[in-house]
């Protein structure tokens, strides 16, 4: 399965502080935002990924991943240049995709939550249409919501509705089949002039292969797209290190746990930022994986 992080926009809810950077690139906590859709791609066991963002942004975007080697996975840029909707996406990684499943992941969406990889894998393993991943909010007007039967089935997305059917959520993962390229080059710009996921997922529900995973209260869900969310994104991500010792989203971690780097590889990439205390977390990850491997 292929993977793409969709990074552009405009970031206008956070102006001023966007105006002269990128969204994904500010600091949720103790890492650029970008890192935790990024994981999540990584978790899902995807080694080839697709970052699209602006023009403007995509080389400070490059500085941070290169090509990906350094966490054991290909990662390669495309441009978008005009916000054209968030399934413009599948338009601009048309090559990327290659007529081959595809993951999509929103550069400001934050997941954590108990046994999230295997969730990831399974939905993969099952995937037959589009799989979608739903979390209760209560901000309903704010996102695409789901309607459900009383057996829990999708019955309905609406983006934003005034009167929301539920209070779940469509967040921004998405994992689609092999279709995905044609049915976003077959839908119609929205009144905003956007290509909108939820049409992209309308069709498939209209196929009857569109389902949703719910994610249930253990799972933290964060949109990191305004000042407010930012700073509680932060807020939970320290939360998260101070009471359990965990730092979520730290890529080297993964990308040891997942088997893509050894433990000696990643020792080294903290090392690299050992003035940090992320990098001092990085390099003791290693040491503790070398340990646990020792018996
Ligand atoms: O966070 C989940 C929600 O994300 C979903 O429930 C909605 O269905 C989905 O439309 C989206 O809603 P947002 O209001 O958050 O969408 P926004 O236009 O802010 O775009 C989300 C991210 O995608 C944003 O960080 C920037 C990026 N983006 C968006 C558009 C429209 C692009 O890179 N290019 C684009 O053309």
């Amino acid at each position: 399965m292929k993977g793409i992080v969709l990074a552009g926009g405009s970031g206008t809810r956070l102006h001023p502080i966007t105006l002269s950077t990128s969204k994904q690139l500010l600091p949720v906590y103790d890492k650029p935002m970008i890192y935790y859709p990024f994981a999540v791609l990584m978790m899902a066991e995807i080694r080839d990924v697709l970052i699209i963002s602006t023009p403007d942004v995509l080389p400070a975007i490059q500085a941070l991943f290169g090509d990906g080697s350094q966490f054991g996975v290909s990662v390669d840029y495309a441009a978008q240049t005009e916000p054209r909707g968030i399934a413009d996406a599948f338009l601009v990684g048309e090559r990327h995709v290659r007529g081959r499943p595809c993951a999509l992941v929103l550069g400001d969406n934050i997941f954590h939550g108990p046994g999230f990889g295997d969730l990831l894998t399974t939905a993969r393993k099952e995937l037959d249409g589009c799989a979608l991943f739903g979390r209760r909010t209560d901000e309903p007007s704010r996102f695409a919501i789901a309607g459900l039967d009383a057996g829990g089935t999708l019955t309905s997305i609406e983006e934003k509705p005034a009167a929301p059917l539920s209070d779940w959520a469509v967040t921004g993962l998405y994992f689609y089949d092999e279709n995905v390229v044609e049915i976003a080059k077959s839908i119609s710009p929205s009144a905003r002039g956007e290509l909108e996921i939820t049409d992209v997922n309308r069709v498939y529900l209209g196929e009857g292969t569109a389902r949703m995973v719910r994610l249930d209260e253990r799972f933290a869900w964060l949109d990191a797209g305004t000042s407010e969310s930012l700073l509680e994104a932060g807020r939970f991500v320290r939360s998260v290190h101070r009471e359990q010792g965990v730092r979520i989203a730290c890529l080297e971690e993964i990308a040891l746990h997942m088997g893509f780097i050894d433990a000696d590889h990643c020792h080294r990439l903290g090392f690299d930022m050992r003035n940090s205390e992320y990098g001092r977390y990085v390099m003791d990850a290693a040491r503790r994986w070398d340990d646990s491997r020792q018996g």
